[in-house]
This record gives structure tokens, C-alpha cells and sequence, in this order.
């Protein structure tokens, strides 16, 4: 039996997080272990701003239905997102970069231009989709519910904000929540794999369909990529494959196991795979 007096603040917290996502996911555990009691525990601190990021300016959003009835179509203007990457050679210089770029027409919609939160010198680099309207107001990526359970299922493995950098495929909110399009990630898929490069991480977790067969240039559903380790290539800064390679886990996406919270067990045992990998 786990008792809590034994644990460190750090390891306590890890637990709680692991003794409620079980919970959540409905496992039933074979042998006791103390529950521990939440009211001891400190009250969770609140998100930190990424490090070394200033604050985002703000924007006014373009009316989404002006552009749905025809008005203000967007042009696309400037360089290409391949160009505006490869000029990046510093995460500064690409967020800069990135909200100065006027090739995706979800800018147009979107308030803030969503970059990153987390750890810059983190091992571990998230990728999930698109921003959604939570993201879009707070100019962070997974700031909603469904990044209140990501934050929760890493933590439950003991890994905190500080262990972890968070992006998207997409960097602007897709109106209304709607899906991205293929072109909207055709446009940006430049300007992430290059954010990758950039940061280099050890491991990559895609979070999602979207974020796992396009990184994985895959065609298979996120039901047959979860759980199954592959070689990420980092890209040079034209695009190409670098010939480097990092192990890259495809996750569930939170929103998924929102919606369907029996995948949890499957998400549980896909984030062990990642605890040993780590170990
Ligand atoms: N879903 C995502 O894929 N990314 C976010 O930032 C929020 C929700």
C-alpha cells in the first residue's frame, strides 16, 4: 500500500493524477492504494506563461459569417509558409515569423495566433491539431477542457507543464470549432515541422488523426496508429528530410477520449509505453 506521508510533494501530485485518471477511465485496481486525501494537497498553481514567450498581441476577428456570405474573401498574400520556415533559424525568430505570416485564411477569423505553451527545453514535444475557441482567446494550445485532460493524462505519468512543449498542426482557431481543412494543413504543415526542427525534442507525441497522419505522412486512422512507436524525420529548412530521426508516439486525441471516455484504458496503456520509453 502507497502511503502519502512517504511521498514527495512532486511524487504526490503525480499520484493524484494517476489515481484519478484511472478513475476516469474506469480501471479497477487489484491491489489497494490510498486514496490520497485532495483537500492536503495544494491547490494546482496556475498555468504558467511559456517560458521565454511575450505575451501575444491582440487581434480583432474578421466576422466568420462576413467571409461565409462572400465578403472579405481572403487572398493569399506574401510568401509561402516553406519560405517564411525556412528564414527561421531560432523558435523566436519562427513564432515572429508565424504571426506575421498572411498565407492561412484562418487568420483572418482567428484573434491570436497560437503558437506554443510549455518548455522550451522540455524532452517531450506535444502536437495536437488546431486551436479551439478557449485557445484562440488565451493565445496558448490547449488551454480547454480538452487540455485541462491532457494536462492530466502526462501528469498521471509524472510529467508536469515543465516536462512538456505544446503546438498544432494549425496555428489559428478554425472558425466555429470546424475541422481543419486538408488545405489549411497543407499551408501550415511547413511551419510546424520546421518548429519541430527547431526545438528538437527527443520524442514526439501526436495527439490525434490530424496531428499523426500528417507529421507521418500516414493514411491509417489514429485507431491503428496509437500506441505504435515511429521514426519521425526532422526536416531541413527546405522541407527535405534531414536524416535525422526521433521516436514519435500517436496518442488519442483528448477531445476523442472526451467523447468517448472507454478509449481512456487504451490512452492508459499508450501512455505507459511512453513512461518506459522514458525510463
Ligand atoms: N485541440 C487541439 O488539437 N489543440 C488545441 O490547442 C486545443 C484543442
Amino acid at each position: 500500500m502507497l502511503e502519502p506521508a512517504t511521498l514527495t510533494p512532486h511524487d504526490e501530485k503525480a499520484l493524484q493524477a494517476l489515481i484519478d485518471w484511472w478513475d476516469e477511465a474506469g480501471i479497477e485496481l487489484d491491489a489497494p492504494v490510498t486514496r490520497l486525501k485532495k483537500q492536503t494537497s495544494p491547490a494546482p498553481a496556475p498555468r504558467s506563461a511559456p517560458t521565454r514567450q511575450p505575451p501575444p498581441p491582440q487581434r480583432t476577428a474578421t466576422p466568420a459569417a462576413a467571409i461565409a456570405a462572400g465578403f472579405g474573401e481572403p487572398e493569399v498574400q506574401g510568401p509561402s509558409a516553406q519560405e517564411v520556415a525556412a528564414k527561421a533559424d531560432t523558435l523566436d525568430a519562427l513564432e515572429s515569423a508565424i504571426r506575421e505570416f498572411e498565407g492561412c485564411p484562418l487568420k483572418r477569423t482567428a484573434r491570436n495566433t497560437v503558437f506554443a505553451r510549455g518548455n522550451r527545453d522540455a524532452k517531450i514535444m506535444i502536437i495536437g491539431e488546431a486551436p479551439g475557441r478557449d485557445e484562440d482567446e488565451q493565445a496558448k494550445p490547449f488551454m480547454g477542457p480538452a487540455g485541462h485532460l491532457l494536462d492530466k493524462m502526462f501528469a498521471s505519468i509524472g510529467l508536469g507543464e515543465d516536462a512538456l512543449y505544446i503546438s498544432n498542426i494549425v496555428n489559428w482557431r478554425p472558425p466555429g470549432n470546424r475541422n481543419s481543412t486538408k488545405d489549411e494543413i497543407a499551408t501550415c504543415l511547413p511551419l510546424i515541422e520546421r518548429h519541430i526542427a527547431l526545438k528538437a525534442p527527443e520524442i514526439l507525441v501526436v495527439a490525434g488523426g490530424v496531428a499523426a497522419q500528417s507529421l507521418l505522412r500516414e493514411d491509417a486512422s489514429i485507431s491503428r496508429l496509437r500506441g505504435q512507436w515511429r521514426d519521425y524525420s526532422l526536416k531541413n529548412p527546405d522541407g527535405s528530410d534531414s536524416g535525422t530521426s526521433i521516436p514519435c508516439l500517436p496518442l488519442f486525441h483528448p477531445s476523442f477520449l472526451l467523447r468517448q471516455p472507454a478509449s481512456k484504458k487504451k490512452a492508459w496503456h499508450d501512455l505507459l509505453a511512453l513512461d518506459a520509453r522514458l525510463r
